[in-house]
């Protein structure tokens, strides 16, 4: 366990004296199965693997949901020594966990768009504003800040990311390409839970019984336009309509209000609005709803996924 840079990159030497490559995986913690297959394809490709958990401030709002973040690092390092023992022989080992203090990644302070404070900061322009961006304006220049810094005190040959996320990957892999970082930006499959399809995420356990029995609908509306899609249909209108009309049942009976914050049909590598789809695939389709308190003590909970389409 490494909490200072000081300490990772004296251990990354040694592996580069070793000649291990590194395969990096971030996390902000409260890991679940989607982290695990990060870890797990990261294992099978490097002998080394390193995993950070950062609950990195500057992609939160001032009203978002940072000081209620889950923190559950013993669990956390549990899980990670459990998955190490069952790795298969052959694969690499974490060997190395990230446990940065804040002050230790932001020694001159947190780069939030209100302050006024000197200092460097990453933005990827025009990746960022759109989808997620909109309701999250300050998110994607605080994602491409940290993994900058934790690029540059791991040095991983690779690193990474899940599509779930999808925006996410995107944003990356225009920054390690712009900035020519020499990492490559690996992206795996949305891990999901239970029969619904439910994409696995941290903030998932604030749902409560209620609105996890109807959380699957986001995923459901989004293959219902998959399937217009496959079925031939070109036109995004009748792609996200198809998408459109499921999420407006979800919840109806079960008493659960759910807002449809966007649903969204993007080229994969602009992020640009698309009209027509030429069936080559690679489209994302991705959506967020909000899911709204159905009781006392309750919260909102955003809610976000994607289906990238295959050609057809
Ligand atoms: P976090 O939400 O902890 O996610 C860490 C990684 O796990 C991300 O690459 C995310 O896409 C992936 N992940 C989350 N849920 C997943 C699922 N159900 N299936 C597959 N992968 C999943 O994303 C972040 O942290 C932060 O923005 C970070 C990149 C660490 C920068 O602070």
């Amino acid at each position: 366990i490494h909490t200072t840079i000081t300490s990772l990159r004296a251990w990354r030497h040694t592996q580069l004296l070793a000649s291990r490559t590194v395969g990096f995986v971030p996390t902000m913690g409260a890991l679940h199965a989607g982290h695990l297959s990060l870890i797990r394809a990261a294992a099978t490709a490097h002998p080394a693997v390193c995993v950070s958990i950062f609950i990195n401030p500057a992609q939160f709002a001032p009203h978002e949901d940072l000081a209620q973040y889950p923190r559950t690092l013993s669990t956390d390092i549990a899980q990670l020594e459990a998955l190490n023992a069952s790795l298969p022989e052959g694969a690499g080992r974490i060997e190395a966990l990230f446990l940065p203090a804040v002050a230790e990644l932001y020694p001159g302070g947190i780069p939030l768009e209100q302050d006024k404070q000197r200092g460097a900061f990453v933005t990827v322009v025009g990746l960022g504003e759109q989808l997620e961006g909109v309701t999250r304006p300050h998110f994607f220049r605080g994602v491409a800040t940290v993994c900058t810094k934790l690029f540059n005190a791991v040095q991983p040959d690779a690193a990474y990311f899940g599509q779930k996320d999808v925006q996410q990957t995107v944003v990356l892999k225009r920054l390690v390409r712009d900035l020519c970082m020499p990492v490559e930006i690996r992206v795996c499959e949305t891990v999901r839970e239970g029969e619904d399809g439910l994409a696995m995420s941290s903030r998932n356990v604030y749902l409560g019984e209620k609105r996890r029995a109807v959380a699957g609908g986001l995923y459901r509306a989004l293959r219902a336009a998959e399937g217009a899609y496959m079925g031939g249909a070109t036109e995004r209108a009748v792609v996200l309509g198809a998408a459109e009309e499921v999420l407006r049942g979800v919840g109806r009976e079960e008493g659960v209000e759910v807002r449809i914050e966007y649903v969204s049909l993007t080229d994969g590598e602009e992020l640009q609005e698309l009209q027509t789809l030429d069936g080559r695939g690679g489209a994302i389709l991705s959506g967020a709803v909000r899911m709204m308190p159905t009781g006392e003590g309750e919260a909102p909970v955003r809610i976000i996924d994607n289906i990238i389409f295959k050609a057809r």
